[in-house]
């Protein structure tokens, strides 16, 4: 049995193992993150059956969880990863991840962090801009090495989700516009043998329903790939990016393994199934196998408004109020009932609100906010003096490692010496 679910006597599990639980035997102060590694493993198999027998790399966008135990989770299952900066990419090679299955993304990547990329023989630096492909020309002649480079296309897709993660349309800042395509293609081209363009890829941002959006991207990516060949050799993958969504308890949403299914079919279709097929899923790995456990610090019931005040803020979940995100939060030791509380945290900021949720006729001891496994701890900051939340890592029941919160005392001496 994997994930969250709830026992016979009410009670929120991970697996068959009460959080209550778990939580004793860490002796940790809330708030604390829990994880799911089988859940985790379970959810990039079933994304890689999807791929069938398709030369593929599923690239895990380490941006949404980034602990080691779930990297190397992950890795254990073949996973690569599509990292953002240098230390994302240090993480993922100490994590065992070869560099033939990195990616890297972003859009201003500094020097420093050109030189490691390329320094480290990535499958590709994913360029956002004509003047990064020119970048990283620069930067590959400096240390005598050849940079392999593909495109981030932003292919002037809308999708239909949060402005804040909708990344593919004309005024984004992502990708390399339709009309600079060819441009980006001559500076590669002018550079030389020190640039070798390997890839395209495209991404149209986040918690995608359906999968019709991503294939209009993709099909962008294959126009430019069939463009590109026709001319030049040297291209290996392309790459339609994440996206894929999970259910917040809004409602099903499609499969990764359907997203997987029909890359593979558009890609025969397009004649372009000798190229290899990169994903760069985070969400749809995680998100559904972490949570969140908090406890009670008080209610508050004042004329028609009834609060839940715990000790989980917007510093340690900051998706609700930077993307007005619904995580469920359920009492942790017995089922959902009427009435709803609205359950706040401690910091000083209004949209330190998690919604209202049925936590029964009195306020419980502690709560799980649920699916809180990706963009969650890989967002938190310390905010009000707030030190980060621990987290823990399970498998079969038991707690395999365990990154316990730095302490306030820390935040205090790093600010004392400021
Ligand atoms: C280039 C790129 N690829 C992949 C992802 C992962 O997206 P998701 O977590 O929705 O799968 C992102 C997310 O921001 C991204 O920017």
């Amino acid at each position: 049995m994997y994930g969250f679910r709830r026992n016979a006597q009410g009670h929120a599990c991970l697996g068959e193992t009460p959080l209550s639980e778990l939580l004793a035997r860490t002796g940790l102060e809330t708030p604390v993150y829990f994880y799911d590694l089988d859940a985790i493993a379970r959810e990039a198999r079933n994304l890689r059956a999807g791929y069938g027998s398709a030369p593929h790399v599923v690239a895990y966008a380490v941006k949404a969880n980034s602990a080691g135990s779930v990297v190397r989770t992950l890795a254990a299952e073949g996973v690569g990863a599509d990292v953002v900066s240098a230390a994302e990419l240090e993480v993922v090679l100490g994590c065992g991840i070869p560099a033939s299955k990195i990616v890297m993304s972003g859009v201003a990547k500094k020097d420093a962090e050109l030189d490691f990329a390329i320094a480290s023989g990535l499958l590709a630096i994913q360029a956002e801009s004509v003047e990064e492909v020119t970048r990283i020309a620069v930067r590959a002649r400096a240390l005598g090495r050849q940079a392999r480079i593909g495109f981030r296309l932003n292919p002037g897709v809308e999708i239909e989700s949060h402005a804040h993660i909708s990344t593919g349309h004309d005024k984004a800042k992502f990708g390399i516009a339709r009309a600079d395509v060819a441009r980006a293609f001559e500076a590669v081209d002018a550079a030389g043998p020190v640039l070798l363009a390997v890839g395209l890829s495209a991404h149209v941002g986040s918690m995608l329903h359906e999968v019709a959006p991503y294939l209009k991207s993709a099909q962008h990516v294959c126009d430019v790939a069939r463009a590109r060949r026709a001319s030049k050799p040297g291209l290996e993958y392309v790459s339609f990016g994440g996206g894929f969504g999970i259910d917040y308890g809004g409602g099903p949403t499609a499969e990764p393994a359907d997203f997987a299914r029909q890359a593979v079919e558009l890609l025969g279709r397009e004649g372009l199934s000798d190229l290899m097929l990169v994903a760069e899923p985070g969400r749809s790995l995680v998100g559904a196998h972490g949570v969140l456990v908090a406890k009670v610090v008080q209610s508050k019931v004042s004329a028609d408004n009834a609060w839940v005040m715990i000790d989980a803020g917007m510093n340690d979940l900051l998706r609700p109020a930077l993307y007005g995100a619904k995580h469920r939060v359920e009492p942790l030791d017995r089922e959902r009932s009427a009435p709803e509380w609205r359950v706040v945290g401690p910091v000083c900021e209004s949209s330190d609100d998690f919604g209202a949720h049925p936590l029964g006729p009195n306020a419980p001891e502690a709560v799980v906010i649920r699916d809180a496994g990706a963009y969650s701890f890989t967002m938190a900051s310390e905010y009000n003096g707030r030190a980060m939340a621990s987290e823990v890592f399970v498998k079969s029941g038991q707690i395999v490692s365990t990154s316990a919160s730095p302490g306030a005392a820390a935040w205090v001496k790093r600010r004392l010496q400021a």
